[in-house]
């Protein structure tokens, strides 16, 4: 698929910012949307640069009214042919040892979580209605296993993999794609705040570019680096305790964002 116009959430900086950059051409028309609006600027002149047209919008994903209205605005004026879930944050144990906390567990899952499904839902009956266009969410290989450093983290995006596979098994039949992604570390000011070993990290273009390629070949799946996701994902098959020794190598404490 090659998509005219995208619409991707947390496009400030990070991987979502890298992703515009790369989708941007002179055909494409790109939504913009996170909350800071210097680097919202900023990303929208480089794609502009390269021939892009571009729209901002300043909006918090766990503001669902606002969000809906937003898309159907924007899809209204030219129907979006991709949406991309991608804003997110983290969460975890404190460099001081501390758990992450009732708080940050619930803004975690709210962003990751339920930002995505505020982003998507309202525009999945008009892709239906035309039988066309694609959703992509970024999740993380931290979907396929609890990690002991961050639970909220891992549960966000073990729900966002879950939410991903039904709604591709949903929508394949009627014209509707998904792309469920699933990176290792990247180079990013989120994978910055885990003070940990980061195998096997890639920088934030290169994850960004596994991505556009995953798309354009209409891939339901994107898990990168493979080894990583399937390592974890072969922890569910072993017995409990011993896939919590296994996970217990994966250990890191997360600063302050
Ligand atoms: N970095 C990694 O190693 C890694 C690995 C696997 C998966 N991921 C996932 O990849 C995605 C991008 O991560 P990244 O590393 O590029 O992170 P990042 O550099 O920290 O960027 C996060 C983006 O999300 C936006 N955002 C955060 N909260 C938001 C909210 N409430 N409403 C709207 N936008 C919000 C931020 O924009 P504003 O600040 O402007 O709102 C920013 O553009 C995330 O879903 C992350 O979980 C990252």
């Amino acid at each position: 698929m090659i998509p005219r116009c995208i619409i991707i959430t947390g496009a400030s900086r990070g991987l979502g910012a890298a992703l515009a950059r790369q989708w941007a051409s002179p055909d494409v028309l790109l939504g913009l949307i996170g909350r800071d609006a210097l680097a919202l600027a900023e990303v929208a002149a480089a794609c502009e640069a390269k021939g892009a047209t571009t729209r901002i919008a300043l909006i918090d994903v766990r503001d669902a009214d606002a969000l809906a209205a937003l898309v159907l605005g924007w899809d209204d004026a030219v129907p979006v042919d991709l949406v991309v879930a991608n804003a997110g944050i983290t969460s975890g144990t404190r460099p001081d040892g501390a758990l992450e906390g009732h708080q940050a567990a619930t803004q975690v899952l709210a962003v990751n979580l339920q930002g995505a499904v505020n982003l998507v839902e309202p525009l999945l009956p008009r892709l239906l209605a035309r039988r066309a266009g694609r959703v992509a969410l970024v999740a993380s290989v931290a979907a396929f296993r609890g990690l002991p450093d961050s639970p909220a983290y891992c549960a966000s995006k073990a729900g966002l993999w879950a939410y991903g596979e039904s709604l591709r098994a949903l929508l394949g039949p009627r014209g509707v794609g998904v792309t469920n992604i699933a990176p290792g570390f990247f180079d990013s000011a989120m994978s910055r705040r885990f003070q940990g070993s980061h195998p096997f990290k890639l920088t934030g273009e290169a994850a960004a570019a596994r991505i556009v390629a995953a798309i354009a070949r209409d891939a339901g799946r994107s898990i990168f680096p493979r080894r990583m996701g399937f390592s974890l994902r072969l922890l569910e098959l072993l017995p409990a305790g011993l896939a919590d020794r296994a996970a217990r190598l994966f250990r890191f404490k997360v600063t302050e964002g």
